[in-house]
């Protein structure tokens, strides 16, 4: 028996493997209203029939003001977890657990998508006013990209708000047949800015110190995993560090302790990645297993025996095998490796000699030999 296509019990729920497809964003709703298209079903069920143990979906936005871009899928309104039904169900179909990555993308929201040039977008031209734990908007201009949209520190009616926002896509969630709730927390989007003394510069309960600064993270934990089903997980991603050495920032230190309070409140696995608080929070080196030894400093730091997912630089079926046997992490997390092959699932059970350890899709077969 292989590690990688060994299942993972979390709560009462298995997930057949080990290899999750990472959340990533397709900016493809293209009518700018949240809604999954053909291509959100496509994409996330192609990797399911693919061999993923489990297809988490791009950041979904809990608020029409959270999104990133214009074309974000969303979950703020009943209408987008209907269109997000059929593709649950196709993903159990194939044997796979569907998971949402829900988030607000704070002082990042609010411009166009990467291959329009990621430029802030203004509310005369079809952006919006971001919010943030304070009011300095993301360095546009250090990127020679010109003005932030106008961004505004969050009042204590706006935290409330975006609490309840999180609670009510986690119910959406859950009735369009998810199974898995991963809370965005990480790369610098509005919790993570909560997290970090880079961007949180508040004086009330919701900064200054660790438990101020980590309070809006634990209360929206808390409350998805009021409505989530005892019996399904939910899953936190943090950035476990911000690769700042020159000024106070997040680090994998506090990312431990932060694990630990996390599963205090309900929450089974955290997924650990790195970055995106500012221009230059990123690693100086994005190889193989990149963001790996953030994951094993979470996991020897945390005292919660919470599970931990890692991600980063995983591209090859013998290295997301060596992460799990050698007890590195329980969960690998691949993202663009699943971009260019969406069968990477069945490629790895076939590369692993695993074929007989999943139930690939019988269609396929006599490609991989199942
Ligand atoms: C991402 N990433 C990302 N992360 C996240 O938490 N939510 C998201 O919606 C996205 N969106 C996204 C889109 C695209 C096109 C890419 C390439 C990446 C980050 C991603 O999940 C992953 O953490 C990184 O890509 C690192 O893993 P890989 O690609 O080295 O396996």
């Amino acid at each position: 028996m292989t590690a990688l296509f060994s299942p993972l019990e979390l709560r009462d729920t298995t997930v057949p493997n080990r290899l999750m497809v990472s959340p990533m964003c397709q900016y493809s709703c293209e009518a700018r209203d949240g809604l999954a298209t053909e291509w959100h079903h496509v994409h996330l069920g192609s990797r399911a029939v693919g061999g993923a143990g489990l297809v988490m979906s791009e950041a979904t936005a809990v608020e029409k003001r959270g999104r990133i871009t214009p074309e974000d899928l969303g979950i703020w309104n009943d209408a987008q977890a209907d269109a997000l039904e059929r593709t649950t169900r196709f993903v159990k179909e194939q044997g796979a657990v569907p998971g949402i990555q829900l988030a607000h993308a704070g002082r990042k929201a609010s411009k166009t998508r990467p291959w329009d040039g990621s430029h802030p977008l203004y509310p005369d031209d079809g952006g919006w006013e971001v919010v943030a734990p304070s009011g300095d908007p993301w360095p546009y201009d250090e990127e020679d990209k010109g003005d932030a949209p106008p961004t505004r520190e969050m009042t204590q009616g706006d935290i409330e708000q975006v609490i309840g926002s999180f609670r009510q896509a986690a119910e959406r969630a859950r009735d369009a047949g998810f199974e898995v709730a991963e809370v965005h927390a990480a790369h610098g989007y509005l919790l993570h800015e909560f997290l970090s003394p880079v961007t949180n510069h508040r004086e009330d309960d919701y900064g200054g110190d660790f438990e101020g600064r980590t309070r809006l993270a634990r209360e929206v934990t808390e409350a998805v995993r009021e409505v989530w089903p005892d019996e399904k997980p939910v899953f936190v991603r943090i950035s476990g560090t911000d690769w700042f050495d020159d000024r106070d920032a997040w680090t994998a230190e506090q990312s431990a302790r932060l694990a630990d309070r996390l599963h205090e409140v309900g929450a089974d696995l955290v997924d650990v990645s790195s970055g995106g608080i500012a221009p230059g929070s990123y690693p100086d080196r994005v190889g193989p297993n990149y963001q790996l030894p953030l994951a094993e400093a979470v996991r020897e730091g945390a005292e919660s025996g919470v599970a931990i997912g890692t991600v980063g630089g995983i591209t090859t079926p013998e290295q997301a095998e060596a992460v799990v046997a050698n007890g590195r992490a329980d969960l690998a997390i691949v993202g663009r490796e699943f971009l260019r092959d969406p069968y990477f699932g069945l490629r790895a059970a076939d590369a692993l000699d695993a074929t007989d350890e999943v139930s690939g899709p019988p269609q396929y077969r006599r490609a991989f030999g199942f």
